[in-house]
């Protein structure tokens, strides 16, 4: 490679056509999961989410509609129960919120759009961790015959992709056993396979009223420290049967969608997640960030360093403006 003066990076910067021709990467609607909110209720604003609400499942549809007409491929949806218990045995009431969402969705859309659904207990226990307590720490073994049957509820009800996010040991592997034994083997599996015990999901658990009662969650969700054990977390998780790996949340692991990315064939998804959205919302409501401009360049780096599919509360606002 020659050096200036022969050389000129800057040549190839110099108008948005040549810009254009040489740009690396762009996100478009194909890379996109919109996650959304549902409960029984009317639909309601989440405070810490500009933008972001609780649909009633009427509402719901609605917006479903509206993203189908935008392009994008698929949905994640997480509900919000009237009532919890000790168990989180509302998870799995098949006339429960998220079941009755997806029937609704299903035969409405039929396969227009991917049914994601986000499989964990935190949003359906009265104490707000991830799986059944024992002596007041999460029961992992306890924990992993909940979760299959929140699973099976799920699928009966017409999820394309089962997504669980509670990071119990064992449980891609009991979710995969459950659904192909019931008749569910051509369901997508996403594994929430790194995932962080993150300050970032904090309006998430406002939105979903899914913080923990008492403690944390670091004895079940990773200590952000560590890349060698995602890297663990990755291949456990691909030998037990995920379909698609995930990282969460993205932005401040980029390095570890690019490891994962590198030294795993699967599809690698990244979870940009609640409070990475609210930072960008709460910056531009002051007017100190332009949020077409940051929503973009974040949207890239997720996927410049090796994601393959963006969960993002993104998405509708972004494919509004690539289809102005
Ligand atoms: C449920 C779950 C959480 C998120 C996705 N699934 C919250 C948590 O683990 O506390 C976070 C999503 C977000 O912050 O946008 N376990």
């Amino acid at each position: 490679m020659s050096s200036y003066p022969v050389s000129r990076p800057r040549r190839l910067r110099a108008s948005e056509n040549i810009r254009r021709l040489v740009r690396e990467t762009q996100v478009t609607q194909d890379d996109l999961i919109q996650p959304l909110f549902v409960h029984a209720h009317e639909t309601s604003p989440i405070p810490s989410m500009p933008g972001v609400f609780r649909f009633s499942v009427d509402n719901l549809l609605k917006e479903v509609e509206e993203l189908i007409r935008l392009g994008v491929p698929g949905i994640i949806l997480f509900g919000i129960p009237d009532t919890k218990d000790e168990i989180g045995s509302e998870a799995w009431n098949v006339d429960g919120i998220v079941p009755t969402a997806l029937r609704r969705l299903k035969t409405t859309f039929s396969d227009q759009i991917l049914l994601v659904a986000d499989v964990c207990l935190c949003e359906y226990t009265s104490h707000g961790h991830c799986g059944a307590l024992r002596d007041g720490c999460v029961d992992n073994d306890a924990t992993l015959p909940l979760l299959t049957r929140i699973s099976l509820a799920y699928a009966e009800a017409g999820a394309d992709i089962i997504a669980p996010s509670d990071m119990m040991d064992g449980r891609i592997g009991a979710i995969r056993k459950a659904l192909d034994t019931n008749g569910f083997s051509s369901r997508i599996l996403m594994s929430y396979a790194i995932k962080h015990a993150s300050a970032f999901y904090g309006p998430f658990r406002e939105a979903a009223d899914s913080a923990p009662q008492f403690g944390d969650r670091k004895s079940y969700q990773m200590d952000s420290s560590n890349s060698r054990e995602a890297m663990k977390e990755a291949e456990l998780d691909l030998q037990e049967g995920a379909d698609i790996l995930m990282v969460k949340p993205a932005l401040p692991n980029l390095d570890l969608i690019y490891q994962a990315r590198q030294s795993c064939h699967l599809p690698i998804a990244a979870y940009n997640v609640s409070g990475e959205y609210s930072m960008i919302k709460a910056a531009v409501a002051n007017g100190w960030l332009d949020e077409e401009k940051t929503v973009t360049e974040t949207l890239i780096a997720i996927k410049r360093a090796g994601a393959d599919i963006i969960l993002t509360y993104h998405a509708k606002d972004y494919l509004t403006w690539m289809n102005r």
